[in-house]
């Protein structure tokens, strides 16, 4: 059963249209101009709405417009005098569900708000189910069951519906972009624009324009009109990353837009308006940052409102095996193969201290992943050392055993490419990282294996 609206300058209609409609079920709601009619809908949930095409100021037709604009796409029924079926067509083209003309038929009318109502609760619940997908998209994406991470998707949860700016906090590579993510796929706002901005990766004195825009000549460059970040993001969500990069003659524009919500282009005086959830990220400590007069300690409250805490990965160990698997996978999804990685590895994967965080570890699989020769992912003491300052890899366990793994399986059908990549890869493997060595073996100079590393994505530094 459906809530539904009823707009009719006629007090008779009004009441002739509610009685029967309420017989069916459906709780009404009456209106007697258009403009009542939208305050209503602003009020009140409402499914259908039935409305007189002809009412005094404010049309059917134009009520029916603005309400589309404001509350969106609710089904209309109009309701128009017999001779005006040009009218009706209009309105149907501008977005009417259906049109009853009058004398109103009594059984169309239930047939039509019947449908109409079926229409809005199928709206609703999809709505409502791409949310869940979304939602549980967003944090299925942090993997990890450790108290701390449990914890962080807990808070998630918690605000992302709220309007409060958001401090993300935790060393590099903890997976803060994750969280960012998150709280605006779980947010009111999530079909809204997302819009990021790195803060450190943009030169000093071009950060106000890209948060701001800038008016057309407003510096030398400035050939057009920009919007800045504020602007595209409006309705939505900014993400401001590094966010304690940012120079402090920047902080003050930004809070000033916090404090009273508009801000100008570059070039510009017209006050503009924004209406943009902040969250924002920072690998230092904002508070410390605070005390050395780095950071704007009025700024830092104002950002300050949520904050969430992302732990180092060495102090979560316990999601090292899960987030190894979670890699695995996917890099087997990627290369459409179905790698192995045995608890050995993972377990000295999980003895590391990764101070590269999750994003260290990822790469750390990625490297152990091609230059595995066979099913198994092995260890590879270059690779471990080449991802960072990790301790080594135990010798026993680093090199690939030389017998069983001498030789590579080929498919046939495979492309030459992919059977020369696999040949290197695994002759690399075979040498134990050795450059040199493997390119004697495969008779190649050592700059053509360096070229051919490099294309496949291995890391070739630190020989
Ligand atoms: N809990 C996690 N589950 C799965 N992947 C993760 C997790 N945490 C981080 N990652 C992955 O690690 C990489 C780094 O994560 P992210 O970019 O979110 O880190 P960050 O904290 O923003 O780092 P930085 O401070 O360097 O910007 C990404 O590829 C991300 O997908
Ligand atoms: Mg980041």
């Amino acid at each position: 059963m459906a809530n539904v609206l009823v707009i009719d300058d006629n007090q008779g209609n009004r009441e002739t249209y509610a009685e029967v409609l309420e017989d069916d079920g459906h709780s009404v709601l009456t209106a007697a101009s258009g403009e009542a009619g939208l305050a209503k809908m602003g009020a009140a949930l409402v499914d259908v709405v039935l409305c007189d095409l002809k009412l005094p100021n404010m049309d059917g037709l134009a009520t029916m417009e603005l309400a589309h604009e404001r509350s969106g796409p609710v089904p209309w029924i109009l309701i128009t005098g017999h001779g005006s079926e040009e009218i009706a067509v209009a309105a149907i083209k501008q977005g009417a569900f259906n049109y009853l003309t009058k004398p109103v038929d009594i059984a169309r009318l239930r047939a039509t708000v019947e449908s109409a109502g079926r229409l809005a609760s199928a709206n609703r619940e999809n709505k409502a189910l791409r949310r869940e997908l979304g939602y549980e998209e967003a944090l299925d994406r942090i993997v990890g069951t450790s108290q701390a991470i449990r914890q962080v998707k807990a808070m998630i949860r918690q605000v992302a519906s709220t309007d409060a700016t958001v401090l993300v906090e935790g060393e590099s590579g903890t997976g803060k972009e994750l969280v960012a993510d998150a709280v605006h796929a779980l947010s009111n706002r999530s079909g809204r624009p997302y819009v990021k901005l790195n803060t450190a990766a943009i030169p000093r004195d071009l950060l106000e324009s890209e948060l701001f825009g800038h008016e057309r000549g407003a510096f030398t460059g400035a050939v057009q009109l920009k919007k800045g970040k504020f602007e595209v993001a409006d309705t939505g969500t900014l993400f401001l990353d590094e966010i304690g990069e940012m120079p402090l003659d920047n902080q003050v524009k930004l809070l000033r837009v916090l404090q009273d919500g508009s801000f100008a282009r570059v070039g510009g005086n017209q006050p503009l308006k924004a209406d943009v959830r902040l969250v924002c990220a920072t690998n230092r400590n904002l508070k410390e940052e605070v005390l050395a007069g780095r950071f704007r300690m009025d700024l830092y409250f104002r950002l300050n409102v949520v904050n969430i805490v992302v732990p180092p990965l060495r102090e979560r160990r316990e999601d090292i095996p899960l987030l190894a698997r979670a890699f695995c996978e996917r890099l087997n999804r990627r290369h459409q193969q179905d790698r192995e990685l045995s608890e050995t590895v993972v377990q000295h994967l999980r003895r590391q201290d990764w101070p590269g965080n999750v994003r260290e570890l990822e790469n750390t699989l990625e490297k152990l992943y091609v230059l595995s020769p066979g099913r198994q992912i092995v260890l590879d003491p270059n690779a471990i050392e080449a991802a960072g300052p990790a301790q080594r890899a135990e010798p026993a366990a680093a090199r690939a055993p030389a017998t069983a793994e001498d030789a590579i399986r080929l498919l046939l059908g495979l492309p030459m490419d992919e059977v020369e990549k696999r040949l290197i890869l695994a002759t690399l493997a075979h040498c134990g990282g050795n450059k040199s060595k493997a390119a004697r073996q495969l008779q190649i100079g050592l700059k053509t294996l360096y070229r051919k590393l490099e294309a496949y994505g291995v890391k070739v530094d630190g020989e």
